[in-house]
């Protein structure tokens, strides 16, 4: 009789950063262990998930638009729909308006309650974005994870810094830490699993500290780094603020901790960035750097960048370029300047034209571009570990995956390798990514 009766399908969409990504991984765990059975296809679900993000006005736009899409489904048949994320938490009952056919909405730090949600009647719509101070845990059995090999492991959630331009402390609240017993616990069960690449998510990692002991970032990477069948550690996101040298000293000094960092710059004017209260000059910035590259020659650095941010001249703009080109880095995130509800800069006049924003932003992408082909045509003919992580989107007659410097390489092989490590020759490249062939013998 049970197994008559039908199972639930659910359907998520993620917008948003890698914490997002994580967090949907989860929910799909958590759903799943409550029943149902998750489906990539919208049409066929009884539960569509919606995980927002709140970081720029676009992002909100998008989710609306979404939404407009998912009413139309609804017309058709019964399904609930759920909003889950940054948006949940930022508009909250808002959200139930009678336009947009939304059914619940939950904060971040109520995912455990979805399976009390399940099936519940249509006509009581439900709101749950209260904090939480305590760590939410979710057992690594239940996530159900996306992208073998890789996995994504929160660390820390939360930030509080107030950046004048971010809404972040706003959607997750005041930071957290995960305890480190759990955070091993669930790396050592991924290695039994096969994942190489552990991917340490935070919103700010840098100021880690395990509740239980009182441990450190540094401490936590060495501790990750034991991990036996674990090829690679990465981490994001570190503020410049908080890293210190002793945690370049870990990087350097643990073997599998890969040599790249995301390291935001925001604005290259020392003026800029204390008014978008960075807590650090241009100059503190780039003694940085040049540690990390002291440490770690060839270390792979990427970046994020705001233009336009109010009352930021073409002089302050120019700096920002100027480091750019100083630092050469090897990716970058770049963003016109949107004011947030809630945050400090929300109160400024938003005084960069939307032409001239997309100017800047236009400028930072063309210098970008020509550095990254720079950069990747210098890597031709050199040989690299890449970890293949399955068939290349446009080009499925070749795989894809990441170098230690994360770095998207294309390429071709023989047989199918995905989740191994395989050594790539580079033979041509792009702006974005490079291309190369699979050494015989592998
Ligand atoms: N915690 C991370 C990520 C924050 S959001 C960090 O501190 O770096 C990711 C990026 O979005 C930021 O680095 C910033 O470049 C961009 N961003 C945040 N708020 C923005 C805003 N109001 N307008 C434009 N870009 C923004
Ligand atoms: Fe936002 Fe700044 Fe916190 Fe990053 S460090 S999440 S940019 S407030
Ligand atoms: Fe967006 Fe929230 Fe991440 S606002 S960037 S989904 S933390």
């Amino acid at each position: 009789m049970e197994e008559d009766r039908r199972k639930m399908k659910f359907f998520i969409r993620t917008f948003g950063c890698q914490m997002n990504e994580s967090d949907s991984e989860r929910v799909a765990g958590i759903l799943a262990r409550a029943g149902a059975v998750k489906t990539e296809h919208p049409e066929e679900a009884d539960l569509l998930i919606v995980n927002t993000c709140a970081v720029r006005q676009k992002s909100e736009e998008k989710l609306y638009a979404y939404l407009g899409r998912l009413s139309q489904l609804k017309k058709k048949r019964p399904v609930q729909v759920g909003v889950l994320g940054c948006i949940a938490q930022l508009r909250g009952a808002n959200l139930l308006g009678k336009k947009l056919a939304v059914d619940f909405v939950l904060g971040p730090d109520n995912y455990d309650r979805l399976p009390h949600l399940l099936g519940k009647n249509l006509r009581k719509k439900h709101v749950l974005t209260s904090w939480s101070k305590a760590w939410q845990d979710t057992p690594a059995e239940l996530v159900l994870r996306e992208s073998p090999p890789s996995a994504y492991v929160t660390v820390m959630e939360g930030c509080d810094n107030f950046c004048a331009y971010c809404i972040v402390p706003f959607t997750r609240g005041r930071e957290k830490y995960r305890p480190l017993r759990s955070i091993l616990r669930e790396i050592v069960i991924l290695a039994e699993q096969g994942y190489k690449e552990i991917q340490l998510l935070g919103q700010n990692v840098n100021t880690y500290c395990d509740p239980e002991s009182g441990k450190d970032f540094p401490d936590l990477l060495r501790e990750v780094g034991r991990t036996e069948g674990i090829t690679w550690v990465r981490f994001l996101t570190s503020h410049p603020k908080n890293f210190t040298p002793e945690i370049a000293e870990a990087m350097a000094s643990v073997p599998t901790v890969c040599r790249q960092l995301h390291l935001p710059l925001q604005s290259g004017s020392t003026v800029i960035l204390k008014k978008m209260k960075r807590g650090y000059t241009k100059e503190d910035y780039l003694e940085k750097i040049a540690l990390l590259r002291r440490l770690m020659p060839g270390i792979s650095l990427s970046t994020d960048i705001i233009v336009g941010f109010p009352g930021e001249t073409e002089k302050n703009f120019e700096e920002t370029l100027e480091v750019l080109a100083k630092v050469r880095y090897t990716s970058l995130f770049s963003f016109r300047y949107s004011p947030r509800p809630l945050t400090e800069a929300f109160r400024l006049e938003d005084s960069i034209p939307l032409e001239e924003k997309t100017r800047r932003l236009e400028e930072v992408q063309r210098l970008q571009k020509e550095i990254q082909l720079e950069n990747h045509s210098r890597q031709v003919g050199s040989v690299m570990p890449v970890l293949c992580l399955g068939k290349a989107r446009r080009t499925p007659q070749l795989y894809t995956g990441r170098n230690e410097a994360h770095q998207v390489v294309n390429f071709a092989s023989g047989e199918d390798c995905r989740a191994e490590f395989i050594d790539v020759r580079i033979t041509g490249f792009g702006p974005y990514s490079l291309t190369g062939e699979r050494l015989n013998g592998r």
